[in-house]
C-alpha cells in the first residue's frame, strides 16, 4: 500500500490522493523537533560510540520513572529501537523455538513475523464481536506449548482499549493455564497508543494484576519520531534478573539492534514531559465517527489509537479496496490483521483528506447496496 500510495502521488499529485493506508503519525511537535536538536549537539566522551545494549543508564532511569510502579527501576528497562524490537527480543529471551504465542485478531500483523522468524508459532484467536477478549477462545487456544499471549491495547487496528475487567479476567485465564503446567504463560502487552487513550476510557495498570507481564512502548507514534525508531521494553519486577538481561541484550545483538538509537535516547532527556496532547488525533477520530454514522457504515467507535475499523459495506473487501485505489483512496484490506470482512483506515491525517476518503467510501457504500 505504501508503494502504491507513492505511484500515486508522483502521478497525480500530493493533493489528489488520500493514503490512509499506513499508520503515519502528525508531524512532531516543535518541543520535540528542539529535543532532538539539543540531542544532536551534545558531547561527551564516548557520545558516538557504543553503548550497553540496554540503553544509557539515565535514560533508561527515566524511562522507569515515566513508567512509576512499586519495584520499577533502570534495571526493568531496554531501550530499544521502537516498539517492534522491543517485542521482538521478549519473544527471543522468553519463547522458545517451536513455542506457541497466542495473539487477538484482529492483530498487527508483524507479531506474526517476530514470532515466526523466533521459530515460534503464531496462534491467533478472534475478539468477541464488541472486540472485547474471549476468554473462551483464549482458553481453548492455551496448551502446553503456550508460551506467551500478545495482546496491543489501544488496538491496531481496533481502536479497543482494554479494561479493568478484560485485563483481570485475562490473568485468571492464564494463572488457572499455570496452575496445571510447569512453565509461566508471558503476558506481552503492546502499549504503542497508550497516549492516545481517548476518555472516558482510560489505561489499566496491568502490573497490578498478573506478574509474568512485559509492556512494549514506543515514542514512534505519541511523538511522531516513528522514523526515530525508539521505544523500550519494561519488565515486571519479578522477571528482572542476571539470566533475564542477558537474553534480552543478546536479542538486540542476534536481531542486529545492538542498541536503541543513540540520538534519539539522549533526545528524550531534553524534553520535559514526555506526555502529549491527544485532542489533535480526537478531533479526527470525531471527523470519521461522524461520516459513519451519517452514512450508515458499520463501525464501533474507536476507544484509542490512530485507525477506524470498518466492516466492508462490499462482501468481497479486496473489490472495494481496488475501487477505493481506483479513487485514489489508499485502506487497508482487514485481511492483513486476520479478519477479511473489514478494513482499516487511518485517521491521523490531514482533515481536507478524511473528508475525501470519507465521501468516495459513502458513495461506493451505496453502489454495492443498489447493484
Ligand atoms: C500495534 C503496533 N505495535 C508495534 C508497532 C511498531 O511500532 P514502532 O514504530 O514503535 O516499532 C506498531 C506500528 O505501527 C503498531 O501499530
Amino acid at each position: 500500500m505504501f508503494m502504491e500510495g507513492e505511484r500515486l502521488r508522483a502521478e497525480f499529485g500530493e493533493e489528489t490522493v488520500a493514503d490512509l493506508s499506513i499508520g503515519q503519525p502528525l508531524e512532531a511537535p516543535e518541543s520535540v523537533v528542539e529535543a532532538f536538536a539539543a540531542a544532536s549537539r551534545e558531547r561527551f566522551v564516548g557520545r558516538f560510540g557504543y553503548m550497553p545494549n540496554l540503553g544509557y543508564p539515565d535514560v533508561r532511569e527515566r524511562a522507569a520513572e515515566d513508567v512509576d510502579f512499586p519495584g520499577i527501576s533502570s534495571d526493568s528497562i531496554a531501550m530499544t529501537p521502537g516498539a517492534a524490537a522491543a517485542i521482538a527480543i521478549a519473544i527471543r529471551t522468553f519463547v522458545d523455538p517451536g513455542d506457541d504465542v497466542i495473539g487477538v485478531a484482529p492483530y498487527f500483523p508483524e507479531f506474526r513475523l517476530y514470532c515466526e522468524t523466533a521459530s515460534a508459532r503464531f496462534v491467533p484467536v478472534p475478539a468477541g464481536p464488541d472486540l472485547r477478549l474471549d476468554f473462551d477462545a483464549i482458553s481453548g487456544a492455551l496448551s502446553a506449548h503456550t508460551a506467551a499471549v500478545i495482546v496491543n491495547s489501544p488496538c491496531n487496528p481496533s481502536g479497543h482499549v482494554l479494561d479493568g475487567g478484560e485485563l483481570s479476567g485475562l490473568a485468571a485465564v492464564l494463572e488457572a493455564h499455570n496452575n496445571k503446567h510447569d512453565r509461566k504463560v508471558l503476558l506481552i502487552i503492546d502499549e504503542v497508543y497508550r497516549r492516545l487513550t481517548y476518555p472516558p476510557h482510560q489505561r489499566v495498570e496491568p502490573f497490578n494484576l498478573y506478574e509474568q507481564t512485559v509492556l512494549a512502548r514506543s515514542f514512534s507514534k505519541d511523538l511522531g519520531v516513528a522514523g526515530e525508531r525508539i521505544g523500550y521494553l519494561v519488565l515486571h519486577p519479578s522477571l528482572v534478573n542476571a539470566e533475564t538481561h542477558r537474553g534480552l541484550a543478546q536479542a538486540l545483538r542476534a536481531l542486529g539492534f545492538v542498541n536503541a538509537p543513540a540520538t534519539a535516547q539522549r533526545a528524550l532527556l531534553h524534553l520535559d514531559s514526555w506526555e502529549i496532547n491527544a485532542v489533535p488525533y480526537r478531533e479526527r477520530c470525531d471527523i470519521v465517527m461522524d461520516r459513519v454514522r451519517a452514512d450508515g457504515l458499520d463501525a464501533i467507535e474507536p476507544q484509542g489509537g490512530l485507525y477506524l475499523w470498518l466492516r466492508s459495506p462490499w462482501l468481497d473487501t479486496l473489490q472495494l479496496i481496488d475501487a477505493l485505489t481506483e479513487r485514489r483512496v489508499l485502506l487497508t484490506p482487514g485481511v492483513a490483521f486476520g479478519v477479511p470482512s473489514h478494513l482499516r483506515l487511518c485517521f491521523s491525517a490531514p482533515r481536507r483528506k478524511l473528508e475525501m476518503a470519507m465521501t468516495v467510501l459513502g458513495e461506493l457504500a451505496t453502489q454495492q447496496v443498489s447493484a
